[in-house]
């Protein structure tokens, strides 16, 4: 079931690159996601993240996965069932897209916060897989600017195992040996990026 999900996810996000994008196809399956996602695709909703900038496969896998099961959400799931192949590379194009940027009234940032999260990153080589400036490459997210509150949810599902990465566990073995507060600190960090 697992194989059969990543075996189709390769073959979408593969097969996105020769066949044509239609752009303005993907605005309009926006618009449904945009009263949750907000406008442009940054999130001003606790909770709901936000898709803009974030890389066009990880946003084609994670639907992937919504439609398949893999990653639970009672809104999600059937928002991804209703989405053919196409809509898929389109949508995820056109989020792709958006200019990203940091929800309104994003809180000041607290510095011991900051500072203490500043470690957890260096010896967990987070920068590593989501690059320098968190910008996010391929199939791993974008984390810059993101929802504190929806980052840290994210990092408590994994660490839960509510969420597991689909096939590549690797989020899970990240978390697994963090504390709570040095979640709360990555997520305080992430989101002023
Ligand atoms: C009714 C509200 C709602 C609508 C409409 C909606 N979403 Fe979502 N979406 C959510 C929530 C809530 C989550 C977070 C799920 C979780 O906590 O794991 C989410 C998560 C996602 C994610 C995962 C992002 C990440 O950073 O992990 C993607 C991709 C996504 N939605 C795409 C879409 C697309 C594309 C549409 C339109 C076709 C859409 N959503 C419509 C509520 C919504
Ligand atoms: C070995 C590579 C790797 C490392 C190291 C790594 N990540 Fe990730 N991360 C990923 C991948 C891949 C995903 C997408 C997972 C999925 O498909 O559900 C991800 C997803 C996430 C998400 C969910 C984002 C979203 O929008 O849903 C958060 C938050 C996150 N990582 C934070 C971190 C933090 C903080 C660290 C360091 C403590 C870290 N990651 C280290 C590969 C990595």
């Amino acid at each position: 079931m697992k194989s059969l999900a990543l075996l189709f996810a390769a073959a979408l996000t593969s097969s996105a690159a020769c066949a044509a994008v239609d752009l303005a196809a993907g605005a309009a399956t926006a618009q449904a996601c945009m009263a949750c996602h907000g406008p442009g695709g940054v999130s001003a909703t606790p909770e709901i993240p936000s898709l803009a900038g974030q890389p066009d496969a990880f946003l084609q896998w994670q639907l992937v996965f919504f439609r398949t099961g893999q990653r639970k959400s009672p809104v999600m799931q059937p928002m991804a069932q209703a989405l053919k192949d196409d809509d898929i590379r389109n949508v995820a194009a056109f989020f792709a897209a958006q200019k990203p940027a940091r929800p309104a009234n994003v809180s000041p940032a607290d510095p011991a916060l900051m500072a203490q999260a500043r470690k957890v990153v260096a010896g967990n080589r987070c920068a590593a897989c989501h690059k320098d400036d968190f910008s996010g490459t391929q199939a791993t997210a974008r984390l810059a600017g993101q929802r504190e509150d929806y980052l840290l949810k994210a990092l408590r599902d994994f660490k839960s195992g509510a969420r597991n990465g689909g096939a590549m566990a690797a989020m899970m073995e990240v978390v697994a040996p963090l504390a709570d507060d040095d979640l709360r600190a990555l997520a305080h960090l992430l989101a002023h990026l």
